[in-house]
């Protein structure tokens, strides 16, 4: 199969077709790309786990392009899931509901929940709105670092998929959080841009009050993903991160540190990609600069943040990638 990248806007009608005609098309959001299938239809989105090599009993998002369709892809919905839906979406905020009959087993891995979330990208919207509620997930192989651009997932999914709606560079930069609303408690399951001192006020949690939304882990939290592939590590300091890295020099190894603008004058004239200067410019940037760093290196050494919010969700996402090893 040819892989096409085309610009999102001149791609929109083809891409309507291909949904339409149970074939995949990868589109922008603001967290990460994503690979899209109809949601309704079985067979469609089999082959997105065809494609990105992904276990199925790992649960995918559907992605709808106005808060109404959300009666056509779950029950019972909570009022709160409104008020949420009228701050939240669009936005970085996926939210599990118990899921309608319209949903086919392979989107749910056959439970009987369904995770819903309206993206901000309006070329993604349009594409919905114009075929169907997409299911997708994040447009990497399974087990790689999520996309946040056009080229990532043509270097992960080239030859897999007909068609790549190129929207530029991810805003967010890592996936969205998903809260399930659906176990008594609201809980979130993956920790993301809309923290959980933003979401609280919504559901009825009062700050000061001592009570916090709980955690779980979603199912696909179980997987080691958004992996690079050199050996990477989470660094508790610049003096940690420098100590280790000419360490690496004397062994004939080629180390690389991925530190925001803060700690830069620490580090010396080490080889260094640049996270920005704030929370959100690392946020934004990470995966990108854990792309670029494993394909010229073989050690990557990542600023570890401190701090609740983004700086946690941020990372959260970090401890993947590096699998838990800090220095
Ligand atoms: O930002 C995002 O969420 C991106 C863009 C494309 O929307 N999508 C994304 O999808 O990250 P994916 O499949 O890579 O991650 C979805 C996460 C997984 O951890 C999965 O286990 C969880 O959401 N999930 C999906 N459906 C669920 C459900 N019914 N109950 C609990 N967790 C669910
Ligand atoms: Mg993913």
């Amino acid at each position: 199969m040819i892989t096409r990248i085309v610009n999102a806007e001149e791609g929109l009608d083809e891409a309507v077709s291909l949904i339409k005609s149970g074939e995949l098309v990868v589109f922008p959001t603001e967290t990460v790309y994503g690979l899209g299938a109809n949601a309704y239809d079985a067979a469609a989105v089999k082959k997105i786990f065809e494609a990105k090599g992904r276990p199925q009993d790992n649960p995918l998002i559907v992605h709808i392009s106005r808060v109404e369709e959300v009666r056509d892809i779950a029950r019972d919905i909570p009022d709160v899931f409104f008020t949420l839906a009228a701050h939240f979406m669009p936005g970085a905020l996926t939210v599990v509901l118990p899921r309608s009959e319209r949903i086919p087993d392979i989107v749910t891995a056959g439970g009987d929940t369904v995770a819903v979330r309206m993206p901000k990208s309006p070329v993604a919207r349009e594409l919905i709105a114009r075929s169907f509620p997409l299911a997708a997930p994040s447009a990497n192989r399974s087990k790689h670092v999520s996309p946040t651009s056009a080229r990532h997932v043509f270097d992960d999914l080239d030859g897999r998929v007909p068609l790549i709606l190129d929207g530029g560079e991810c805003e967010v930069g890592i996936e969205s959080t998903v809260l399930d609303l659906t176990s008594g408690e609201p809980v979130i399951l993956r920790p993301g841009a809309v923290t959980a001192q933003m979401l609280a006020p919504f559901l009825g949690v009062a700050p000061g009050s001592g009570k916090v939304i709980g955690t779980a882990k979603s199912p696909g939290m179980k997987y080691e993903h958004y992996a690079p592939t050199a050996d990477a590590y989470a660094a508790s300091s610049p003096a940690v991160a420098a100590l280790f890295y000419d360490k690496c020099v004397k062994e004939g190894r080629r180390p690389v540190l991925l530190f925001g603008e803060g700690k830069a004058a620490e580090l010396g004239d080490r080889e260094r990609i640049s996270l920005g200067e704030s929370v959100d410019d690392f946020m934004h940037s990470v995966y990108s600069a854990l792309r670029t760093a494993e394909k010229e290196h073989d050690v990557i050494i990542v600023e570890m943040l401190e701090g609740e919010g983004r700086a946690a969700s941020v990372m959260n996402r970090v401890m993947k990638a590096v699998g838990g090893k800090v220095l």
